[in-house]
Protein backbone atom coordinates (compact mmCIF):
# COMPACT_ATOMS: atom_id res chain seq x y z
CA UNK A 1 0.00 0.00 0.00
CA UNK A 2 1.66 3.60 -0.86
CA UNK A 3 1.73 5.83 2.04
CA UNK A 4 -1.55 8.23 2.72
CA UNK A 5 0.75 11.22 1.20
CA UNK A 6 1.36 9.49 -2.01
CA UNK A 7 -2.38 7.88 -2.19
CA UNK A 8 -3.65 11.63 -1.94
CA UNK A 9 -1.65 12.82 -4.51
CA UNK A 10 -1.97 10.25 -6.87
CA UNK A 11 -6.13 9.20 -6.50
CA UNK A 12 -8.05 11.46 -8.48
CA UNK A 13 -11.15 10.56 -6.52
CA UNK A 14 -11.77 8.31 -3.65
CA UNK A 15 -15.16 6.99 -1.33
CA UNK A 16 -14.51 7.06 2.65
CA UNK A 17 -16.93 4.72 4.26
CA UNK A 18 -18.70 6.60 6.82
CA UNK A 19 -18.78 4.52 10.31
CA UNK A 20 -17.83 1.96 8.25
CA UNK A 21 -20.34 0.68 5.42
CA UNK A 22 -23.31 2.33 7.93
CA UNK A 23 -25.71 2.50 5.51
CA UNK A 24 -25.90 -1.41 5.46
CA UNK A 25 -24.70 -2.54 8.68
CA UNK A 26 -24.67 -1.18 11.84
CA UNK A 27 -22.25 2.32 11.96
CA UNK A 28 -18.80 1.56 13.83
CA UNK A 29 -19.05 -1.66 14.14
CA UNK A 30 -16.99 -4.68 12.75
CA UNK A 31 -19.80 -6.13 10.76
CA UNK A 32 -19.82 -2.51 8.87
CA UNK A 33 -16.37 -2.09 8.86
CA UNK A 34 -15.62 -5.28 7.39
CA UNK A 35 -18.46 -4.80 4.80
CA UNK A 36 -16.81 -1.47 3.63
CA UNK A 37 -13.49 -3.30 3.09
CA UNK A 38 -15.34 -5.89 1.04
CA UNK A 39 -16.86 -3.69 -0.69
CA UNK A 40 -13.58 -2.08 -1.71
CA UNK A 41 -13.33 1.36 0.10
CA UNK A 42 -10.38 2.74 0.03
CA UNK A 43 -10.78 4.74 3.17
CA UNK A 44 -13.12 4.06 6.22
CA UNK A 45 -13.78 6.80 8.44
CA UNK A 46 -14.57 5.81 12.34
CA UNK A 47 -15.09 7.58 15.14
CA UNK A 48 -13.80 6.92 18.55
CA UNK A 49 -14.54 8.05 22.55
CA UNK A 50 -12.81 7.34 25.79
CA UNK A 51 -14.54 4.73 28.45
CA UNK A 52 -14.35 5.93 32.25
CA UNK A 53 -11.27 3.37 32.41
CA UNK A 54 -9.73 5.45 29.44
CA UNK A 55 -10.01 2.45 26.83
CA UNK A 56 -10.57 4.36 23.60
CA UNK A 57 -13.29 2.46 21.23
CA UNK A 58 -15.29 2.87 18.05
CA UNK A 59 -18.67 4.89 18.86
CA UNK A 60 -19.94 8.01 17.51
CA UNK A 61 -22.44 9.46 20.10
CA UNK A 62 -21.35 10.39 23.57
CA UNK A 63 -24.34 8.74 25.19
CA UNK A 64 -25.02 4.81 24.34
CA UNK A 65 -28.96 5.16 23.76
CA UNK A 66 -29.45 5.51 20.10
CA UNK A 67 -26.89 2.85 18.89
CA UNK A 68 -27.18 0.11 21.59
CA UNK A 69 -29.54 -1.23 24.20
CA UNK A 70 -27.68 0.23 27.19
CA UNK A 71 -28.01 4.03 28.18
CA UNK A 72 -26.01 6.92 29.83
CA UNK A 73 -23.08 8.61 28.98
CA UNK A 74 -19.86 6.20 27.43
CA UNK A 75 -17.58 7.96 28.90
CA UNK A 76 -19.34 6.88 32.86
CA UNK A 77 -19.21 3.50 31.43
CA UNK A 78 -16.71 1.35 32.07
CA UNK A 79 -15.20 -0.97 29.56
CA UNK A 80 -16.73 -4.07 31.37
CA UNK A 81 -20.25 -3.40 30.94
CA UNK A 82 -19.97 -1.48 27.59
CA UNK A 83 -18.91 -4.94 25.99
CA UNK A 84 -21.85 -6.73 27.21
CA UNK A 85 -23.98 -4.20 25.09
CA UNK A 86 -25.66 -5.11 22.10
CA UNK A 87 -24.55 -2.63 19.49
CA UNK A 88 -26.45 -4.47 16.70
CA UNK A 89 -30.03 -5.41 17.21
CA UNK A 90 -31.25 -1.59 16.95
CA UNK A 91 -30.33 -1.78 13.25
CA UNK A 92 -31.41 -5.14 12.03
CA UNK A 93 -32.19 -8.25 14.34
CA UNK A 94 -29.48 -10.15 12.22
CA UNK A 95 -26.79 -7.88 14.11
CA UNK A 96 -27.59 -8.82 17.14
CA UNK A 97 -24.74 -9.48 19.48
CA UNK A 98 -22.52 -6.96 18.00
CA UNK A 99 -20.29 -5.19 20.27
CA UNK A 100 -18.80 -1.87 20.50
CA UNK A 101 -15.47 -2.22 19.39
CA UNK A 102 -11.75 -1.23 20.90
CA UNK A 103 -9.83 0.85 18.56
CA UNK A 104 -7.04 -1.83 18.33
CA UNK A 105 -9.90 -4.57 17.10
CA UNK A 106 -11.28 -2.65 14.24
CA UNK A 107 -7.04 -1.69 12.86
CA UNK A 108 -6.89 -5.48 13.25
CA UNK A 109 -9.00 -5.41 10.72
CA UNK A 110 -8.06 -2.53 8.40
CA UNK A 111 -4.44 -2.79 8.32
CA UNK A 112 -2.92 -3.34 4.97
CA UNK A 113 -6.51 -3.35 2.92
CA UNK A 114 -7.37 0.34 3.60
CA UNK A 115 -6.42 3.76 5.09
CA UNK A 116 -8.40 4.99 7.92
CA UNK A 117 -9.71 8.18 8.42
CA UNK A 118 -9.87 8.31 12.71
CA UNK A 119 -12.47 11.11 13.66
CA UNK A 120 -11.66 12.62 17.26
CA UNK A 121 -15.15 13.69 18.48
CA UNK A 122 -15.02 16.85 20.81
CA UNK A 123 -12.65 16.64 23.84
CA UNK A 124 -12.37 20.61 24.67
CA UNK A 125 -14.21 19.64 28.35
CA UNK A 126 -12.72 16.58 28.78
CA UNK A 127 -9.47 17.36 31.27
CA UNK A 128 -7.71 14.09 29.74
CA UNK A 129 -7.90 15.32 26.56
CA UNK A 130 -4.46 15.12 25.21
CA UNK A 131 -3.63 11.82 26.93
CA UNK A 132 -6.43 10.14 25.48
CA UNK A 133 -5.31 11.60 21.91
CA UNK A 134 -1.91 10.49 22.66
CA UNK A 135 -3.19 7.14 23.90
CA UNK A 136 -5.16 6.13 20.52
CA UNK A 137 -1.95 7.70 18.38
CA UNK A 138 0.08 5.14 20.18
CA UNK A 139 -2.62 2.19 19.55
CA UNK A 140 -2.33 3.27 15.52
CA UNK A 141 1.58 3.20 15.74
CA UNK A 142 1.68 -0.18 17.51
CA UNK A 143 -0.09 -1.25 14.31
CA UNK A 144 2.44 0.47 12.26
CA UNK A 145 -0.60 2.89 11.38
CA UNK A 146 0.91 6.56 11.20
CA UNK A 147 1.44 6.60 7.27
CA UNK A 148 -1.87 5.45 6.56
CA UNK A 149 -4.53 7.16 8.66
CA UNK A 150 -5.52 11.03 8.45
CA UNK A 151 -7.07 12.34 12.02
CA UNK A 152 -10.33 14.45 11.69
CA UNK A 153 -12.21 16.53 13.56
CA UNK A 154 -14.08 19.59 14.09
CA UNK A 155 -12.85 20.20 17.70
CA UNK A 156 -9.20 21.94 15.85
CA UNK A 157 -7.66 22.30 19.16
CA UNK A 158 -7.33 18.34 19.27
CA UNK A 159 -6.19 18.79 15.68
CA UNK A 160 -3.03 21.06 16.94
CA UNK A 161 -2.37 18.50 20.08
CA UNK A 162 -2.17 15.83 17.12
CA UNK A 163 -0.03 17.75 15.95
CA UNK A 164 2.17 18.48 18.91
CA UNK A 165 2.57 14.89 19.70
CA UNK A 166 3.48 13.95 15.79
CA UNK A 167 4.01 17.22 13.79
CA UNK A 168 4.40 14.15 10.72
CA UNK A 169 0.66 12.95 11.37
CA UNK A 170 -1.76 14.22 9.01
CA UNK A 171 -5.25 15.99 9.97
CA UNK A 172 -8.48 16.89 8.41
CA UNK A 173 -9.95 20.19 9.36
CA UNK A 174 -13.74 19.69 9.72
CA UNK A 175 -15.75 22.77 8.88
CA UNK A 176 -17.63 23.78 12.02
CA UNK A 177 -21.39 24.06 10.56
CA UNK A 178 -21.46 27.88 10.64
CA UNK A 179 -18.07 29.14 10.02
CA UNK A 180 -18.08 30.97 7.00
CA UNK A 181 -13.64 30.90 6.53
CA UNK A 182 -12.48 29.48 3.49
CA UNK A 183 -10.99 26.01 3.23
CA UNK A 184 -7.46 27.61 3.73
CA UNK A 185 -8.04 30.13 6.38
CA UNK A 186 -9.82 27.22 8.38
CA UNK A 187 -6.58 25.08 7.60
CA UNK A 188 -4.02 27.30 8.42
CA UNK A 189 -5.54 28.16 11.86
CA UNK A 190 -4.94 25.02 12.89
CA UNK A 191 -2.19 23.51 10.63
CA UNK A 192 -4.02 20.92 9.18
CA UNK A 193 -3.19 19.00 5.94
CA UNK A 194 -6.74 18.63 4.42
CA UNK A 195 -10.22 19.94 4.78
CA UNK A 196 -14.00 18.40 5.15
CA UNK A 197 -17.23 20.11 5.07
CA UNK A 198 -20.91 18.71 4.47
CA UNK A 199 -22.75 18.58 0.73
CA UNK A 200 -24.36 21.61 2.53
CA UNK A 201 -21.62 23.75 2.76
CA UNK A 202 -20.39 23.16 -0.40
CA UNK A 203 -20.03 26.25 -2.49
CA UNK A 204 -17.28 27.74 -5.64
CA UNK A 205 -15.89 29.74 -2.95
CA UNK A 206 -14.55 27.03 -1.09
CA UNK A 207 -13.81 24.56 -3.85
CA UNK A 208 -12.03 27.30 -6.35
CA UNK A 209 -10.38 28.07 -2.31
CA UNK A 210 -9.18 24.50 -1.71
CA UNK A 211 -8.09 24.51 -5.73
CA UNK A 212 -6.31 27.31 -5.37
CA UNK A 213 -4.62 26.55 -2.39
CA UNK A 214 -3.91 22.64 -3.47
CA UNK A 215 -5.53 21.29 -0.28
CA UNK A 216 -6.78 17.66 -0.40
CA UNK A 217 -10.87 17.75 0.91
CA UNK A 218 -13.66 15.65 0.96
CA UNK A 219 -17.33 15.89 1.78
CA UNK A 220 -19.96 14.11 3.68
CA UNK A 221 -22.34 12.35 3.44
CA UNK A 222 -22.50 11.30 -0.29
CA UNK A 223 -25.15 8.46 -0.56
CA UNK A 224 -27.00 8.69 -3.37
CA UNK A 225 -26.71 9.19 -7.13
CA UNK A 226 -27.40 12.43 -7.30
CA UNK A 227 -25.04 13.63 -4.36
CA UNK A 228 -22.51 12.17 -5.79
CA UNK A 229 -23.35 14.23 -9.30
CA UNK A 230 -23.28 17.36 -7.45
CA UNK A 231 -19.34 16.74 -5.44
CA UNK A 232 -18.49 16.04 -8.75
CA UNK A 233 -19.42 19.29 -10.32
CA UNK A 234 -17.55 21.03 -7.45
CA UNK A 235 -14.62 19.17 -8.29
CA UNK A 236 -14.62 17.33 -4.60
CA UNK A 237 -11.57 14.88 -4.18
CA UNK A 238 -13.18 12.31 -1.83
CA UNK A 239 -17.04 11.50 -0.60
CA UNK A 240 -17.46 10.00 2.94
CA UNK A 241 -20.57 7.81 2.14
CA UNK A 242 -22.92 5.16 4.47
CA UNK A 243 -22.59 3.31 0.61
CA UNK A 244 -19.04 2.95 -0.26
CA UNK A 245 -20.11 0.28 -2.49
CA UNK A 246 -23.33 2.20 -4.16
CA UNK A 247 -21.17 5.18 -4.65
CA UNK A 248 -18.14 3.64 -5.89
CA UNK A 249 -19.53 2.11 -8.61
CA UNK A 250 -21.77 4.78 -9.80
CA UNK A 251 -18.49 6.94 -10.36
CA UNK A 252 -16.94 3.88 -11.76
CA UNK A 253 -19.99 3.85 -14.69
CA UNK A 254 -19.98 7.45 -14.93
CA UNK A 255 -15.91 7.59 -15.61
CA UNK A 256 -14.84 4.92 -17.28
CA UNK A 257 -15.88 4.53 -20.82
CA UNK A 258 -18.34 1.51 -21.68
CA UNK A 259 -16.71 -1.15 -22.77
CA UNK A 260 -16.85 -2.60 -26.41
O1 LIG B 1 -16.27 12.59 8.19
C1 LIG B 1 -17.19 13.50 8.58
C2 LIG B 1 -18.29 12.98 9.45
O2 LIG B 1 -18.00 11.74 9.99
C3 LIG B 1 -18.55 13.95 10.52
O3 LIG B 1 -19.73 13.82 11.16
O4 LIG B 1 -21.21 13.20 12.97
O5 LIG B 1 -20.86 11.63 11.09
O6 LIG B 1 -19.08 11.99 12.77
P1 LIG B 1 -20.22 12.59 12.03
MG1 LIG C 1 -17.49 10.77 12.09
Amino acid sequence: MKTLAEFVRSTPFWVIAHRGASGDAPENTMAAISQAIDEGARMIEIDIQATRDDEIVVFHDHVLGRTTNGSGHIRQTSYDDLKQLDAGGWFDARFAGERIPRLDEVLDLIQGKAYLNLEIKPLKDDPHAERLITQAMNIIQEHDMENYTVYASFDHHALKLVKEIDPLARTAALNVPGDSRLPSEVVSSCGADAYGCSIHELTRKRSDDVRAHRIPWGIYTVNTPEQLAKALEYGVQSVVSNKPGLIWHTYSALTQPPAI
